[in-house]
């Protein structure tokens, strides 16, 4: 239902039943037909019951709740300029990684956060390849997260990173790799992930650098600890 909606400028408040046919409190006598069989399915005796309760609640006489539901984060069709402005409220480089003068690789699923309709967190994924020492493996690079200036410090940034590293768990990917500026270390080290300690090499498009970010870890499989060994990227940083 959230796919169906995404897009839309709609907030799923609670969900609903459609209306409900209940009996009214003083029943209309009714007369058995003189052949016998079921009650009635229709007829004066029964009234439309109010959209916004639930039969549970009503049936104990207590009033119905409201159910506000807490944002989730969802699966987006697409991540166009259009979408980054919508977020960083027209900020062109909210997480100041133009100075670095580094090419970037796009994102290839993107996850967010909708209030109101409006799109106010976001994460990326692209698979990367990695070597490790000898061994090579591919890696869920995460990127691009950011969250709405005025809906910052809500966990947004949490929902979606994780929403991000459940999708590449569920392709049996084994980590997640980042990067980001050094003031960003413990936020990124609350949601579970750890420092890369050695400097890293990527790729750009005159030949590999060495990334001037923090690369950060975070392993997708229970007990699964980073293997040892230099790490190199063999792609485009995310
Ligand atoms: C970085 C950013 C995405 C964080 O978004 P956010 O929605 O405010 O973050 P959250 O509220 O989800 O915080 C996640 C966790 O980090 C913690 N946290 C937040 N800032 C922190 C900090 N400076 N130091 C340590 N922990 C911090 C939060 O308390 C929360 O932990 P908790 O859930 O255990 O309480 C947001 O500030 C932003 O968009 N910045 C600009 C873009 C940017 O720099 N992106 C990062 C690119 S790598």
């Amino acid at each position: 239902m959230a796919y169906l909606l995404e897009g839309l400028p709609v907030e799923v408040l609670r969900w609903m039943r459609t209306d409900r046919v209940t009996r009214k409190p003083v029943p209309v006598p009714w007369i058995s037909p003189p052949q016998g069989g079921r009650p009635p399915k229709h007829g004066k005796e029964f009234r439309f019951g109010h959209s916004n309760t639930s039969g549970g609640c009503e049936r104990h006489g207590r009033p119905a709740r409201m159910v506000s539901m807490s944002p989730s984060a969802i699966r987006l069709a697409r991540y166009t300029k259009t979408e980054r402005d919508e977020v960083s409220g027209g900020v062109v480089d909210p997480s100041g990684v133009a100075e670095t003068d580094l090419t970037w690789l796009d994102k290839e699923v993107h996850f967010g956060v909708r209030r109101q309709g409006r799109l106010v967190a976001h994460a990326g994924l692209v698979r990367v390849p990695l070597s490790v020492g000898a061994a090579r493996l591919q890696v869920a690079g995460l990127g691009g997260v950011v969250a709405a200036p005025d809906s910052r410090g809500q966990g947004l940034a949490r929902l979606v990173v994780t929403a991000a590293m459940e999708h590449a768990r569920s392709l049996g990917i084994q980590f997640g790799l980042l990067f980001c500026w050094p003031d960003l270390v413990p936020l990124y080290e609350r949601l579970g992930w750890r420092v890369l300690g050695d400097d890293l090499q990527v790729e750009q498009p005159d030949g590999p650098v060495t990334m001037p970010l923090r690369a950060m870890w975070t392993s997708l499989v229970e007990g699964v600890e980073f293997p040892g060994g230099q790490a190199r990227l063999l792609s485009l940083p995310m």
